[in-house]
């Protein structure tokens, strides 16, 4: 029986991954689209990537919503999650109600941290895979992925409870991770629950610099960010913060196999002129930023455990209200 999975969020990350796991022997790859549907249903996506080539991918089936899809009374073994997580607009599992059944597997190919606890609530018997993506892709026109550098993707199961036994989860990321290397992903890496849950936090130090700061200090790019005295001191700063409180929190401290801010910062100088953190995108393109859980989560989840980060406190209740007053209409016309 060929391997089912079903795209959820069919934009630059899910589409560019899928196309992967399309390519993966027996593997049948479906996606449900929604402003590039139209696109999508007649020629299937074109991904242009410096290490893949150009090529295209058909999903095996092409649906417009969530109604078409339990229509179609399919088992799926994988649902992958990769739209924006923004569950401070509507609880995100509610989207995948009925695509679930016992043998599913939910991937979530997200940024941020607590993104998995909505889906482990509504599913607890389900098991939950979480990832972090090192990859620069974007949809440049409806159905036109371009990848641009990187692909690593770790991976690894979601279960809090559970910890350090071996559980079905585990073997789903083992799975999982299979399917993505014989998709070409040859830096697709299998974590256990914990160390995953390092990995992202990890991730979230550069996130929760970068991001916000790019769209606060008017619209800067990595490059410059990285190379302005003041504004590097700043990132330096809060990427510490968050590696020292993500220590904190999982008990753990970040080895010699983790990037250190210094490192980071090095890297974010030498950028491409020009590239955008992903707040930046989507405050130019009014789309609504990642604020919950790249900044308001880790903060909660701090002082849930008595710490304070003030660094990001403050990119948070800034940018927070930030987007409102863009939202609520009351400074239309003078976005930053
Ligand atoms: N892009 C990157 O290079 C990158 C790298 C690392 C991590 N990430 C993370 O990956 C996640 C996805 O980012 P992305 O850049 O791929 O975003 P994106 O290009 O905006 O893709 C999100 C997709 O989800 C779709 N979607 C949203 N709500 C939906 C709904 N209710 N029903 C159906 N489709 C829905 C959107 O459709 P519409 O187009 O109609 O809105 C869009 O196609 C984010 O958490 C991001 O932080 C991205």
């Amino acid at each position: 029986m060929p391997t089912s999975i079903l795209l959820v969020g069919a934009g630059a990350i899910g589409s560019f991954f899928a196309s992967r796991l399309a390519s993966a022997p027996n593997t049948l790859v479906s996606a449900l689209c929604r402003s590039n549907y139209a696109a999508v249903k007649s020629k299937g996506f074109r991904i242009t990537s410096p290490k893949y080539g150009e090529y295209s991918f058909k999903p095996e089936h092409t649906f417009q919503s969530p109604e078409e899809i339990h229509g179609a009374g399919i088992k799926w073994d994988y649902v992958l999650v990769a739209t924006k997580a923004l569950p401070e607009v509507a609880n995100p599992a509610t989207l995948i109600e009925g695509m679930i059944s016992p043998g599913t597997t939910i991937v979530l190919l997200q940024n941020g941290i607590g993104i998995e606890e909505p889906y482990h609530t509504r599913f607890p018997t389900i098991p939950i895979l979480t990832t972090t993506t090192l990859a620069a892709v974007s949809q440049v026109s409806p159905g036109h992925i371009k990848h641009y550098a990187w692909g690593r993707i770790s991976v690894g199961p979601y279960t809090p409870e559970n910890p350090i036994e071996d559980t079905l989860a585990d073997q789903k990321a083992a799975r999982f991770v299979e399917l993505l290397k014989a998709g070409g992903i040859s830096d697709a890496q299998l974590h256990s629950h914990t160390s995953m849950q390092q990995v992202r936090w990890h991730k979230l130090a550069t996130n929760a610099a970068m991001n916000p700061t790019s769209v606060l200090s008017g619209g800067t790019d990595s490059r410059i960010m990285g190379n302005d005295r003041e504004i590097s001191g700043h990132l330096l700063a809060v990427m510490k913060e968050v590696l020292a409180t993500g220590e904190k929190v999982l008990g753990r401290s970040f080895g010699n196999e983790f990037a250190t801010p210094e490192q980071t910062l090095k890297a974010t100088r030498k950028s491409e002129p020009g590239s955008a953190p992903s707040m930046l995108m989507d405050w130019r393109n009014g789309n609504r930023m990642e604020v919950e859980v790249i900044l308001g989560n880790p903060l909660r989840f701090a002082r849930e455990r008595g710490l304070e980060m003030p660094r990001l406190q403050t990119l948070y209740a800034l940018l927070r209200r930030v987007q409102e007053n863009a939202e609520s209409g009351e400074r239309r016309g003078e976005r930053l």
